[in-house]
């Protein structure tokens, strides 16, 4: 249709006139009157979590923001196109992508071989681990501690999948909720005695709750996971320019950049040695 439009514009321009009737214009899509403008950047839905600090919160304005959302806006930025996220329940979040409600998703997802069947992944652009969070005063000095104890997780979450492999997937004690900050809220009222979720999201509630009384505990056994962009089965297109952007953002120092925003400098990164 842009094609079209843009001949009949040509043509009037030329002072002849376009044969077929000038087709409707799709609202903002019409060209400014004298030279033709630009195309008007498209703008990709983006189905976000946003329960999930320090990668995709709501602020207090009810704005969503984090790491996730700076690394996704830069892109954008990079690649031009423009990004609307909206807050989208972990809970069939990916039933939004192959529905067509999201044109991708970005929610501190792991890049697992299962999900892989039904989404495409971008190249990763964050490493993550799960983590323990027990109150201060528990005996958890390893994962396998767990296996008695009640545990909380966030319903599908790799946090899910490897309790659940520890559990047993049908074990009442593991206790399912709809976000990690609910499991964590139920760890400190009593009701759970661990929680397990990715290591940025525990350590950022530790730090922010210090009258939860929480502390982390690490196991070596934790397979390395890590984050990507989820796109709709086959669509290269968006794919390319999502995988462009991350590696221009990479490339010129923009993703160093958010990242000691959230948290702090690399480490391993010598210029930012004391
Ligand atoms: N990384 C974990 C996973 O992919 C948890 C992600 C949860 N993200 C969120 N925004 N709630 O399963």
């Amino acid at each position: 249709r842009a094609s079209m439009l843009l001949a009949g514009l040509l043509l009037s321009a030329c002072g002849k006139q376009a044969e077929a009737p000038a087709p409707t214009p799709t609202p903002g899509t019409e060209a400014s009157a004298a030279a033709p403008a630009p195309a008007p950047a498209k703008v990709y839905v983006v189905g976000t979590d946003a329960a999930y600090a320090p990668f995709e919160s709501q602020n207090e304005t009810g704005e969503i923001v984090g790491f996730d959302i700076d690394v996704v806006k830069a892109v954008a930025a990079k690649a031009g196109f423009e990004v609307k996220f909206v807050n989208t329940p972990w809970e069939g979040i990916f039933n939004t992508l192959t529905q067509g409600d999201r044109d991708f998703l970005v929610s501190a997802i792991t890049i697992t071989d299962e999900r892989k069947q039904s989404m495409d992944f971008s190249q990763p652009y964050f490493d993550a681990r799960q983590l323990i969070a027990v109150r201060d005063n528990s005996k958890v000095a390893k994962f396998d501690d767990l296996k008695k104890l009640k545990v909380g997780v966030q319903t599908g979450t790799t946090g899910d999948e490897v309790t659940s492999k520890l559990l047993g997937k049908n074990s009442p004690n593991v206790k399912r909720f709809e976000s990690t900050p609910l499991a964590l809220k139920e760890l400190e009222a009593g009701g759970v005695d661990a929680v397990v979720a990715d290591n940025g999201v525990v350590e950022n509630y530790v730090a922010n709750n210090p009258t939860a009384k929480f502390k982390t505990v690490s196991d070596p056994g934790f397979t390395p996971e890590q984050y990507g962009l989820a796109v709709r089965k086959g669509n290269t297109e968006l794919m390319e320019k999502l995988n462009k952007g991350l590696a221009d953002i990479k490339a010129d120092g923009t993703y160093d950049q958010i990242y000691a925003k959230y948290f702090g400098a690399k480490k391993g990164d010598a210029a930012a040695a004391p």
